[in-house]
């Protein structure tokens, strides 16, 4: 039977907690686009998500760093047992985001992975908070040092982080290399952390102009409203996904906006951008 997809924004306040075992998730700061009304300027920031391991604290502190003897896929695991930094925002967040890490009780110095999903200026601005921290930005993925190593990341295998934990080849909007993070079992489900994939809550009108490769991101947006309960855009508040067994009733003045179709599913979306907003 094929099912019915809506999206409805989560309620609630900045950080957004979702706890979760072995991972909860907190955004951070939610990234925004605001339009300034001259020559198509935008103010915008992207969102910063934290993935905190359960016990990481008793975990980090008997963690060794990263070691360049690593294989890749202990390496990886290994940057996974501490606190994970899914985008960082602009450069302009750098002051915003050490408040927001402190109130949840972590040091840049704690961190040990962080995840750029593109390379846009607003989604990897504060890199340098975090030397100690392994960094995968697109599919460059290094421990502290600049020590490289290959990996075999692609659409149809993702790496495996830890238990529920994975990170996803999701092309399209910066290119051929964006990356996603997708977190199982927490107590909204599963939560992807997708960068630009989603601009924002209801972009289907909008996030074609933005993508270096339409075909490429269409794809992945249906992956992840495929599997995802919970989506964190790159430029608004995190969402829900919704579904339902019966086709949808058409409500009076609501506007209904068709995304293609994922896996059999119809997706429809109440929710818009700002109007007239630009997104990055
Ligand atoms: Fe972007």
């Amino acid at each position: 039977m094929s099912s019915i997809l809506h999206t409805e924004p989560l309620c609630g306040e900045i950080p957004l907690l979702v706890p979760g075992s072995p991972y909860s998730v907190v955004v951070l700061l939610q990234g925004f686009a605001d339009p300034q009304g001259f020559g198509g300027a935008v103010r915008a920031d992207g969102s910063v998500t934290l993935i905190l391991p359960k016990d990481w604290t008793l975990v980090s502190s008997r963690r060794d760093p990263p070691s360049k003897d690593d294989g890749v896929k202990t390496a990886l695991e290994r940057a996974a047992l501490g606190p994970m930094i899914v985008d960082t925002g602009g450069p302009w967040a750098r002051e915003a985001l050490l408040g927001a890490l402190a109130r949840q009780n972590v040091a840049p110095g704690d961190v040990t992975l962080v995840v750029g999903t593109h390379g846009h200026s607003d989604h990897i601005g504060n890199l340098g908070l975090f030397p100690g921290a392994a960094l995968l930005v697109s599919h460059d993925f290094c421990l502290p040092g600049g020590l490289y190593l290959p990996h075999r990341l692609s659409e149809e295998q993702p790496l495996q982080l830890g238990p529920g934990l994975e990170v996803w080849a999701t092309p399209g909007h910066g290119g051929q290399k964006d990356v996603s993070v997708v977190v199982a079992g927490t107590s909204l489900g599963t939560v992807a952390v997708v960068g630009d994939v989603f601009e924002c809550n209801g972009d289907e009108d909008s996030w074609q102009a933005l993508s270096e490769d339409p075909v490429a991101q269409e794809r992945s947006r249906k992956r992840v409203l495929s599997a995802a309960d919970v989506v964190v855009p790159g430029h608004g508040a995190p969402f829900r996904i919704v579904r339902e067994a019966s086709e949808p009733e058409t409500k009076g003045g609501q506007e209904t906006l068709q995304e293609p179709k994922a896996g059999g599913e119809e997706f429809t979306s109440h929710w818009k951008c700002q109007e007239g907003a630009g997104l990055l």
